[in-house]
């Protein structure tokens, strides 16, 4: 069975997620690849913390010299989180030659435009699946799937731990605070969990989305947004009282006078899809002018729903089947915005 050697930069949640799938399950990645991807090396800042998956002996190092050097390392799943050093990180791949996959949505919110036209000159990829909605292959569906439709809206939960937390205070009754410490604990919260609760990643998410979906580049940050950070369990028990649920919704709209762009805590009637939605789970109700109405539903922050989108585009990296890549490095490198932004 021919092998394409890959690498692993940043082994925590994720990145452990996706070495215990390569490595306890080459078979799949065999069966859809047509070769095995073999893992490599696993890159990490400190070589002595215990690490949630069994590497074999020689994988682990410190060295981000040990991936750029070898050229038979061919595809690379940069799992750091944060801007810097993620950011000259992924350059410095990409330099090397290297296709990269990644789930770090701020670095892509923030820095898309530059890293996909440096790719682009390069003639490299870059596959990002699980930066949205972790485990839903919603970001395939929006390029690929979905490309016939001109999209109308997009409306979901992008963001599983401030749903986590909502559903634990709300269900059980558990304080903010317990809430939060669990989603850590989980590992469905990013490193700074402020950027969950505040509504920052889901804004990163939807900026994401909406640049697949209408072909506007937006910066994220634009976006007005609120998050569950300032909810109370009276508001929670209230909307219930009422027959709603509050659910951390993001928002986008395409009207006629331009793009709508919203992320905030936001009631929903009980029974409707959005308003029993659970946990770490994402979902999200597209509407495109051909196909109508679309759901997705799923995990979207943990481990083993990560690494699922993560390994999938390690796949189709390795095999070459990333159409997306190419078709979202042109939109991604457009300077100016096609659709005019009008915030709510
Ligand atoms: P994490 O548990 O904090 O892991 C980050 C890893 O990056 C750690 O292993 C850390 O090394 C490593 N790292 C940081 N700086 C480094 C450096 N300078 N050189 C080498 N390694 C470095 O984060 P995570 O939850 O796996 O998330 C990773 C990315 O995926 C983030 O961008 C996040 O937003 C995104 N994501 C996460 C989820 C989720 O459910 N957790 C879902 C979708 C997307 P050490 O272990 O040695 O400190
Ligand atoms: N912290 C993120 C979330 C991880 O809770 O949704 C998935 O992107």
């Amino acid at each position: 069975m021919e092998k394409t050697k890959v690498a692993i930069v940043g082994l925590g949640t994720v990145g452990s997620g996706v070495a215990s799938l390569l490595l306890d399950h080459g078979d799949r990645t065999a069966r859809h690849a047509g070769r095995t991807l073999w893992l490599e090396k696993a890159v990490v800042r400190d070589l002595s913390k215990a690490r949630d998956c069994n590497l074999p002996e020689g994988v682990l190092t410190d060295q981000l010299n040990d991936v750029l050097s070898d050229p038979e390392i061919k595809v690379v799943a940069q799992l750091m989180g944060g801007l810097e050093p993620a950011r000259g990180v992924m350059l410095q791949l990409l330099e090397a030659g290297k296709d990269v996959v990644t789930a770090n949505k701020a670095l892509l919110a923030e820095h898309g435009p530059e890293l996909f036209d440096r790719a682009r000159a390069l003639g490299r990829s870059i596959a990002f699946d699980a930066a949205v909605a972790g485990g839903i292959p919603i970001i395939t569906n929006m390029s690929q799937c979905l490309s016939a439709n001109q999209i109308g809206s997009i409306q979901g939960i992008l963001n599983g731990t401030s749903n986590f937390i909502v559903c634990q205070m709300d269900e059980l009754g558990w304080s903010y605070d317990a809430a939060v410490a669990e989603a850590q604990r989980l590992g469905y919260a990013e490193a700074d969990p402020a950027m969950d609760v505040d509504g920052s990643d889901a804004a990163q998410k939807l900026a994401i989305l909406s640049h697949l979906a209408f072909g506007a580049r937006i910066r994220w940050n634009d976006i007005p947004k609120t998050g569950i950070d300032t909810l109370e369990l009276t508001d929670l028990n209230f909307a219930k009282e009422l027959g709603y649920r509050i659910k951390l919704i993001s928002h986008a709209e395409l009207g006629a006078e331009g793009l709508e762009l919203s992320v905030a805590p936001t009631l929903i009637r009980m029974g409707r899809p959005l308003a029993e939605v659970r946990a770490n789970y994402n979902a999200i109700n597209v509407v495109g002018d051909a196909v109508g109405d679309l759901f997705f539903h799923g995990q979207g922050a943990g481990q083993m729903p990560t690494a699922s989108a993560v390994v999938a585009d390690m796949i189709d990296t390795a095999v070459g089947r990333t159409p997306i890549t190419f078709r979202t490095l042109e939109l991604w490198s457009e300077r100016e915005s096609a659709v005019k932004i009008r915030p709510v």
